[in-house]
């Protein structure tokens, strides 16, 4: 494992005070509020929860034990009964909510569409019957494969309804990559769409899913539920595949939630990691629903009156916890929007938040950077008057695209929410409550009350302020995953053993490297494994290495991660090849559609590079850490004397 390095951060010392405009109407307004309730929480965690639970959630049946904690396997509100969709939906019918905005949506080719409470509830009922009526029951795994289209809120609603729990697979990723997450779930039915608009072009949804069902390719399927989206031709299979609105338009609008026990799975989402398949991280129902409810509603202010803007997908756990679960439960105003910023559409973001009127924005610091090359003109030319609130999440953001981001976007007035947290974790952890944590640039500030994190050496002992080390939580929280799916070996094994436990306290490794400064500010330093961080999006290396070398051509594959200016990283591959091929351009760009195949667009190798042979060392491991400084163009630092042969670094260099 490499261990975490300092960069520039260390000397960033300016610091931000939330402006006196916002605190004047923040719920949680200073310092010491924050404090007042980091301390009462951090006293019992347990019982800072369970009152919480009470106030802000609908219980069918109220719990017995907050928690019950058997290392490395937590349960929450054991006992209780709760159904988070009934949470997000029928609760706000009984309030002037009913006919509020719950959803506004902006497609891509100009299209839009705004649902109310009363009508995304009716939908969502709709399709809950509709999943009945093609023999989906309580705990019956969905797999959800869309475009992002009010459809795919509606389809993860509809399966928290009923009790089944979803793994929305990205859009992105390949019919490859979403047979192996179909399978690994045992998926009964699939939710997907003819196609879905990206970037002036459409993609093949539903043709995806014919090649991951083709030969009996994930026997577990049933039926396939098909979006009408963009009106392309596809082939719809007799008795297997239906047209969601022909069954919409039939089915009963009243379909009651299903009393979930509050450790019910509510969804299995796929993530990289550094061995083996992607895991499917597992949340649970109760716990989840009350964290990111919470959450949300505080590391936001969230008010009545606010429009919110999550700019990520619902693929990934920021679009689960906080475009549809965490707005919904608090009865908030969410947007969503199908398109993405490419050269022909350069100011969409700016256009959307100056059509809604959007009050609070968040998006990933990817992004940021890429605004920041296209030029100050394109968002100065847009009325951002609204804004009172910006966010980022997905990766360390470097001071420069922060103070660009607080001066274009947040004309000095926006407090900056930098949200550390994983799909593990299900929710925020480490983040300043805006009206409340002054804010440095680059920092994640402090942890969201409950939480307790903290920086500690591979032996558990917290290091000094300003030293480097891993990131780790030492209570357990109520979203926190609750195992691999299928594999609870490899979940105690990848979180729970890397550090010993503390005094009989276990500590959740986070695979992130940071420091804590003076003040107990956190700095994430980014992964301390072989996970790679492109644009925000979680790539395993051995994910990569592994579809290379599933190419005939391939002998050994070795990949890294490289710097880049806008994407944080990019990838770049080490190929060696079996005798009877040589290396080619043509090569090349058939290794990388190679690996577009096996996982997706978004793991496409920025680089490859052909070598005679990989460095090694005497028992045959790859050593990363030279690919790493090759990569980048460094010189290699540490010591080469355990390597095998010498001679394969000077070949590198020079090739
Ligand atoms: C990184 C995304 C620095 C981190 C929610 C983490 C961050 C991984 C931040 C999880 C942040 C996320 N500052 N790094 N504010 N937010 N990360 O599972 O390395 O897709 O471990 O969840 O993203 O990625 P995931």
């Amino acid at each position: 494992m490499a261990s975490p390095t300092i960069e520039s951060v260390l000397n960033e010392s300016r610091l931000f005070s939330p402006p006196a405009s916002f605190t004047d109407t923040a719920a949680i307004n200073s310092l010491d509020a924050y404090k007042a309730l980091a301390e009462k929480a951090a006293a019992d965690p347990a019982k800072f929860w369970a009152e919480l639970a009470e106030q802000e959630l609908h219980w069918f049946k109220p719990w017995d034990t907050a928690l019950d904690w058997q290392p490395p396997f937590a349960k929450w509100f054991v006992g209780g009964k709760i159904n988070i969709s009934y949470n997000c939906l029928d609760r706000h019918l009984t309030t002037w909510r009913r006919n509020k905005a719950a959803l506004i949506w902006e497609g891509e080719p100009g299209d839009s569409r705004t649902l109310t409470y009363a009508q995304l509830h009716r939908e969502v009922c709709q399709v809950a019957n509709v999943l009945k009526s093609l023999g989906v029951k309580k705990g019956d795994r969905v797999g959800i494969y869309m475009p992002m289209i009010p459809e795919a809120a509606i389809a993860m609603l509809a399966c928290a309804r009923i009790g089944a729990p979803h793994t929305v697979i990205f859009g992105g990723f390949s019919a490859e990559a979403l047979k192996d997450r179909l399978n690994d779930a045992e998926a009964k039915l699939v939710i997907t769409a003819d196609g879905g608009f990206r970037k002036d072009k459409t993609i093949a949804l539903k043709a995806a899913v014919d090649d991951a069902l083709a030969d009996n390719g994930v026997p577990s399927v049933e039926n396939v539920l098909v979006v009408q989206r963009t009106k392309a031709a596809v082939t719809m299979h007799e008795g297997r595949d239906h047209w969601w609105h022909e069954l919409q338009a039939h089915a009963d609008a009243h379909c009651p939630a299903e009393e979930m026990d509050a450790e019910d799975m509510l969804f299995i989402l796929y993530t990289s990691g550094t061995t083996g398949k992607p895991k499917g991280v597992v949340h649970t129902t109760g716990g989840y629903n009350l964290y990111t409810h919470t959450t949300f509603k505080w590391t936001f202010d969230i008010k009545d009156t606010d429009v919110y803007w999550c700019t990520a997908d619902v693929g990934w756990i920021t679009g689960h916890s906080y475009i549809v679960y965490g707005p919904l439960s608090n009865g908030a105003t969410t947007v969503m929007y199908e398109g993405v910023p490419r050269p022909s559409n350069p100011g969409c973001f700016w256009d959307v938040i100056e059509k809604y009127g959007v009050t609070i924005f968040y998006t990933a610091p990817t992004a940021i950077r890429a605004f920041i090359k296209m030029g100050d003109e394109l968002p100065k030319a847009r009325d951002l008057s609204s804004l009172r609130l910006l966010g980022t999440v997905g990766e360390p953001i470097n001071p420069e695209a922060w103070m660009w981001y607080h001066t274009v976007i947040g004309k000095e007035k926006c407090p900056i929410v930098d949200t550390w947290w994983q799909t593990e974790t299900g929710g925020f952890m480490v983040t300043p409550i805006p009206g409340a944590v002054p804010t440095k640039p680059g920092s994640a500030t402090l942890p969201f009350p409950g939480i307790i994190a903290d920086v500690v050496d591979l032996d558990g002992h917290p290091v000094a302020p300003g030293e480097g080390g891993y990131l780790v939580i030492k209570h357990p929280w109520p979203s926190m995953m609750r195992t691999v799916y299928g594999n609870d070996e490899r979940y105690r094994r990848t979180y729970w053993e890397h550090i010993p436990p503390q005094d009989g306290q276990y500590l959740y490794f986070a695979g992130d490297g940071a420091r804590k400064d003076e003040d107990g500010y956190f700095w994430v330093m980014g992964r301390v494994d072989d996970v790679i961080s492109v644009s925000g999006h979680r790539l395993g290396t051995m994910e990569i290495e592994s579809a290379l070398v599933s190419h005939p051509a391939v002998a050994e594959a070795a990949v890294v991660g490289r710097k880049d200016d806008i994407k944080g990283e990019d990838i770049y591959a080490f190929v060696t090849l079996e005798g009877q091929y040589s290396p080619s351009d043509a090569l090349k760009q058939e290794l990388k559609d190679h690996v577009v195949k096996e996982i997706g667009i978004i793991a496409r190798p920025g680089e490859i590079k052909f070598a005679d042979a990989l460095p090694k060392t005497r028992s045959g491991k790859i050593i990363r850490r030279f690919l790493r400084s090759l990569a980048s163009g460094e010189a290699i630092a540490g010591d080469a004397s355990t390597m095998e042969d010498q001679s394969v670094l000077d070949q590198l260099r020079e090739g």
